[in-house]
Parts: C-alpha cells; sequence; structure tokens
C-alpha cells in the first residue's frame, strides 16, 4: 500500500480482499485497543452497512471501502463535528485525485451534479459510564461504475467517479490522498477548533441558503437550512420564523 504514516491518521492500514463491513472489522481491532489512527481498507465487502441500516452494495474492486479508528480528545459535545470533518475531507481527496469538485449535502454525503458519490457512516462507541470511548468512520466512494450498474431505485440518485468523468481513477491514489486529508483536517480539528472545516463546508455546501426537509430520524420538518452552527448544528428557520439547531437527521435523495 503507498500510505502508511509513523502517527496519525493511517499509523496502522489493514488490507483486506473481502471483509463483511469494513466498519465491523475495525470494531473489533478496536475493543483489542488499536490506536487512533488505525485504518481498514477492503477491496470487497458482503454485508456494508450504510446509515439507517440501509445496506451499502457494491462489486468487487468498484469503490473505496475504508473506516478509520478515531479516539478524539476533544469534548463528547464536539462530536457533532466529527461527521462533518471527514466528509470535508473526502470531499477534498475526491478533488485532489479527480478533479471533481463534490458538494456536501448535509451531513456528510457528496454529491455531484445532484447525485450522491459517496456517503459516511460515523458510529459512536460509548464507555460504560456514558463517555467517549472511540469513533468508527466507514467511507465509501463510487469509483467505477455505470450507471446501470446500480440498482434501478439508485440509477437516478447515485453516481461514480467513472460515471462523472469518463475515466478510471486508481483506488489506491484516491486512497492515499484520503488518508493525507484525513490527517490534515482531523489534526486542524484537535489544535484549532471547528472553525476552519466549518468554512471549508459551507463553501462546498450544496443544503446551505435551500429549502430543505428532514425526515429520519424524527418527524418531516420543513425549512430554509439557513447556515451551519460553530457547534456543527444545521440552523433550521421554519415558516414560523424560528430557528432549529439541528444535529442528527437527514435531507432525503431526490431523483434530478
Ligand atoms: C451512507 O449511508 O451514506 C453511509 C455509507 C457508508 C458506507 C461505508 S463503505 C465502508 C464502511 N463500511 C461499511 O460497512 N460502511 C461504510
Amino acid at each position: 500500500l503507498p500510505v502508511r504514516r509513523r502517527t496519525g491518521i493511517g499509523c496502522a492500514v489493514h488490507h483486506r480482499p473481502v471483509l463483511s463491513s469494513t466498519n465491523s472489522f475495525l470494531a473489533g481491532l478496536a475493543r483489542r485497543g488499536a490506536p487512533t489512527g488505525t485504518i481498514v481498507l477492503a477491496d470487497h465487502q458482503t454485508a456494508g452497512r450504510g446509515k439507517y441500516d440501509r445496506p451499502w452494495v457494491s462489486r468487487p474492486g468498484e469503490s473505496l471501502l475504508a473506516s478509520v479508528l478515531l479516539r478524539p480528545s476533544r469534548p463528547l459535545a464536539d462530536l457533532a463535528q466529527v461527521t462533518l470533518v471527514i466528509a470535508v475531507a473526502a470531499a477534498e481527496a475526491i478533488t485532489r485525485s479527480t478533479g471533481l469538485a463534490p458538494q456536501i449535502k448535509w451531513p456528510n454525503d457528496l454529491m455531484v451534479a445532484g447525485r450522491k458519490l459517496s456517503g459516511i457512516l460515523c458510529e459512536l462507541v460509548l464507555t460504560p459510564e456514558g463517555d467517549l470511548d472511540h469513533i468508527i468512520a466507514g467511507i465509501g466512494i463510487n469509483i467505477a461504475q455505470n450507471r446501470t450498474d446500480f440498482p434501478p431505485e439508485l440509477q437516478a440518485i447515485a453516481t461514480s467517479i467513472s460515471a462523472e468523468t469518463g475515466r478510471k481513477v486508481d483506488r489506491f491514489d484516491l486512497f492515499a490522498a484520503l488518508v493525507e486529508r484525513l490527517d490534515h483536517r482531523l489534526t486542524e480539528w484537535e489544535r484549532l477548533g471547528f472553525e476552519p472545516a466549518r468554512h471549508a463546508w459551507s463553501v462546498r455546501s450544496c443544503t446551505l441558503g435551500q429549502p430543505v426537509t428532514l425526515s429520519a430520524p424524527q418527524a418531516p420538518r420543513q425549512g430554509i437550512a439557513e447556515a451551519l452552527g460553530p457547534d456543527g448544528a444545521l440552523c433550521l428557520r421554519t415558516a414560523d420564523g424560528t430557528l432549529h439547531s439541528v444535529i442528527f437527521g437527514e435531507i432525503p435523495l431526490a431523483a434530478t
């Protein structure tokens, strides 16, 4: 593998041809004390998981499938930010290795021309006392799929690097860029706080300024996405004029 760093993200890299899920495999390593920054990369997953218990399906070699272990020193209250920081890093890695400029749909979907290119699943593991023990952040990036390779229900809402650029990107070059951007953005977050990533997220956002309808996990709520707050919450202005601070939720993908 082209990346192995002494410290930080990528201090240990486990590459496997097939796993059920890189998140699940890394959860086992984390329980056995793996250090922060440990990464798992798989060529194929047999039971890849998406948000809200959805499956995340791809065929061998056609996606980047990776998970990173984080044992952040920042307080639990700052954790909504992690998933946004990772989205920024993944978007920057894609830009660097393909020239594409993915936009970020709140909180962490990467979109190109209105279709989803990449998804991020952050799982928090708490101690019995309720403190944060670690985070498993899984990143899936569609690389080589043709539009028609996606299941019929996803064809109008999913895309890949090949479908957008007409070119094949080397999976390991993209992985190296991802490790570098994750290391940069997460170190910056630990040292300087959320402001730099908040700015980068806002510049890439396709959500801010738009009317949105939030679905899971709460009841549908409509409003205008006004800003990303300094704590990482989405500031949503509803029709009655009140401003709501939303930490968890999802904006459904719409066919374009
Ligand atoms: C989403 O629903 O948008 C999140 C998708 C996350 C998929 C990635 S692929 C690598 C890692 N392992 C998993 O099982 N899921 C994540």
